[in-house]
Formats: structure tokens, sequence, C-alpha cells
């Protein structure tokens, strides 16, 4: 059975930056860069231009990935595509990303897989890919994470507490099969649904009739609570900080590791303190962990990715070490990964 190491990384984030201070100035939102800095440590996060979808992001970060790993679309097996902001209700951004990135013009018509799990989104994605590698069924799977949050945000002061907190972007992975003693050495996935509604974005309801209420002219018409997403941040703050610590107690245990065998934690980017908060209670050094969310807030699947990517172009995650990532969303979901670089 081969093993499955990530052979490449990459990483894309549109150019558009936008500060605490100019949700205030631009979009009018009654908040603060100090209230936002203290509360979740984000100074600033990116926003994609209107015309840019999930598949627009993933393209040059799937690229990068790619390049990096000395690989060309025709050693590609398999795309695997987390993310919560689809261009559509259906397809999935999968097939978007294939036909932008050229596999169709090639005639390399792989299958694609989108994942639906958030912002643990590409721990479940990494699950996949290594078992299909594994499983010796594909040599190479395409993996990303992207996210265009900016267009479902309520950027206004109703939706402040969740709108502060998105940002877009995109990472890449390609996991690849080897006979080397290294790669994805194992996960542990959860997820509480008696929690599904304490983070959740509906827009429609299937079980209605029609799925969306139309006007007497037949236009749906989406109110606001179904429109925007709905957050407890308290509730999610507190249980994101138990599920994370189970599923990295739980990888340890089932792979004999201590906290001194890891070289970096690359732990989801949903809130500062809840990253601080989980270090303080491990007692994990602070120089171990990889931090974004100052820069680009909280990108959900690509996240992890971007994180990873970052570290290998900053030269800090280098071949020979050990790798924890861990993450926690809507569903609730979770998952961690040890990975041997
Ligand atoms: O990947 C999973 C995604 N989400 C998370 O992990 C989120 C986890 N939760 C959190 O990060 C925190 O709960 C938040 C950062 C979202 C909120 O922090 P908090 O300390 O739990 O604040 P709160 O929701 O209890 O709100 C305190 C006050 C409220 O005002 P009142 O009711 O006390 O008058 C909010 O209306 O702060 C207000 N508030 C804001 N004020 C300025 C909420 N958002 C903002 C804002 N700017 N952006």
């Amino acid at each position: 059975m081969p093993n499955a190491y990530i052979s490449g990384t990459g990483y894309y984030v549109p150019p558009r930056v936008v500060t605490n201070s100019q949700l205030r100035d631009v979009y009018g939102i009654d908040t603060t860069d100090e209230w936002i800095r203290q509360r979740t440590g984000i100074v600033e996060r990116r926003f994609a231009d209107e015309g840019t979808g999930p598949a627009d992001l993933a393209k040059p970060a799937a690229e990068m990935a790619l390049r990096n790993a000395g690989l060309t679309l025709r050693d590609i097996d398999m795309i695997v595509f987390a993310t919560l902001s689809p261009e559509s209700a259906f397809p999935g951004s999968g097939v978007y990303l294939q036909q932008k990135m050229g596999f169709c013009d090639i005639g390399h018509f792989v299958p694609a897989l989108d994942v639906r799990n958030q912002c643990s989104g590409f721990v479940y994605g990494l699950a996949t890919a290594a078992s299909l590698v594994m499983s010796g069924q594909h040599r190479h799977v395409l993996l990303v994470g992207s996210e265009v949050h900016s267009a479902a945000l309520d950027l206004s002061t109703r939706g402040r507490q969740v709108a502060s907190l998105f940002g877009d972007g995109a990472g890449a992975v390609v996991v690849s099969a080897t006979d080397e003693d290294r790669g994805v050495r194992g996960w542990a996935l959860g997820a509480d649904g008696r929690y599904a509604e304490t983070l959740c974005q509906r827009v429609w309801d299937m079980r209605r009739r029609p799925f969306i209420p139309v006007d007497e002219r037949g236009v749906g018409q989406v109110v606001p609570e179904m429109m925007w997403a709905h957050m407890d941040g308290r509730a999610v703050f507190k249980h994101a900080v138990e599920r994370m610590i189970g599923a990295l107690m739980q990888v340890f245990a089932a792979h004999r590791l201590t906290l001194n065998d890891v070289d970096l934690f690359v732990f989801h980017q949903a809130n500062l303190r809840i990253n601080e908060f989980i270090r303080e209670q491990i007692g994990a050094p602070p120089d171990k962990f990889v931090s974004n969310i100052e820069r680009y807030g909280n990108t959900t699947a690509a996240t992890i990715p971007i994180l990873l990517a970052e570290a290998v172009e900053q030269g800090r995650l280098r071949r020979g070490m050990k790798v924890a990532a861990v993450a926690f969303g809507s569903g609730f979901t979770w998952g961690a990964a040890i990975v041997d670089w």
C-alpha cells in the first residue's frame, strides 16, 4: 500500500485588501478596528471583485501546487474541491475548476468531487484524497479549498458579528502516492448534527413548496434571516475549543505522539483567541504555530492549505517535519490530521 504525501502546495488571495476600518468607512458598519482586533485578532481580509467565483480563486492556487509538485494536468487523477461558497446550488465548484484549468481542453476528464464541510472541509478532503491514494486507486489528487465569502456577507451593522470575520482566498495541495516513509499518517474526524443550525446559512428550505417563497409574479423572495449566515458566536467558540483539543488528542493517542513530536501546528483560523486558548491549554510553544488570520480573516476551507503553502514558501515547513492540522466549523464538524512532510 503506498503512502500519501503532499507533493506540492499553492495559494492565491485576491488583491483587494479590506481593513477593519474600511468595514466601517466603506460599508457603513457600526464597528471599530479595536473591537475586531481585540475579539478576533483580524486586522484585514481580502475581498474578491464581482465576477470572481471560488473556482477562479482556486485556479492560480492549484496551478501553483502543480508547479511545485513538478506535475502537469495529465498527471492529476482527480479533483477534490472543498468550499461552502460554491458558484451555484449545483453543480459543484470542482467541475468549474476542471474546465477553467484546461482539463477538458486536453480530453482529461478526471472525476471532480465537492466536499461540503465548511471550515473542516480541507481536513475532510485530505482524509478523502489520502484514502484514494493509499488504496492505490489514484496516484495524484488535486485538493483545493476556496471561498468567496464577500458576496454572501451581510455587510451592514445587522450582520456585523459574522461579516467582520470572513475573507476570500484559495489554497491547494497535491496528494501523491509514494513508497517513501512519509506523508499523511492518519486523521480523526467528527461531527455533531445537534448544532447544525448554530452556524448556518440556509438561503432556501427544500422541505417547503416552493423551496424559496415567491411573490405574486413568481419571483423568489429570500428574507434576511434565510439569506445571511446565522451564528451563535459564543456557542461556536466554546465547542471549537473543546472539539479541536479532543481531535488533536485523538490523533496523538492513535499515533503515540506527544506535543514535542510535532514541529508545526496548523490550526484553522476562526479566531486568534480560540487558537491562543488551545495553545495555552495544551502547553505548546508559540513558535510552533503558523497564523494568517491577521491578514486574511477566516477563509474557511481555504485556511489550512493557504497556511501550508505560506509556510513552505517561507521555509518554515520543510521535508522531515511533523505537522498537526486541526479544524472546526459549521455542522458542527471537526477534524485533525498528522502529516510527515
Ligand atoms: O470557523 C467557525 C466560525 N466561527 C467562529 O469560530 C466564531 C467563534 N466566535 C467568536 O469568534 C466570537 O464569539 C465573536 C468574535 C464572533 C464575537 O465575540 P464575543 O465576545 O462572543 O461577542 P458577542 O457576540 O457576545 O457580542 C458582544 C457585543 C454585542 O453587543 P451587545 O449585545 O453587548 O450590545 C454585539 O452586538 O459586541 C457586538 N458586536 C460588535 N461590535 C462591534 C458584534 N460584532 C461586532 C462588531 N463590531 N463587528
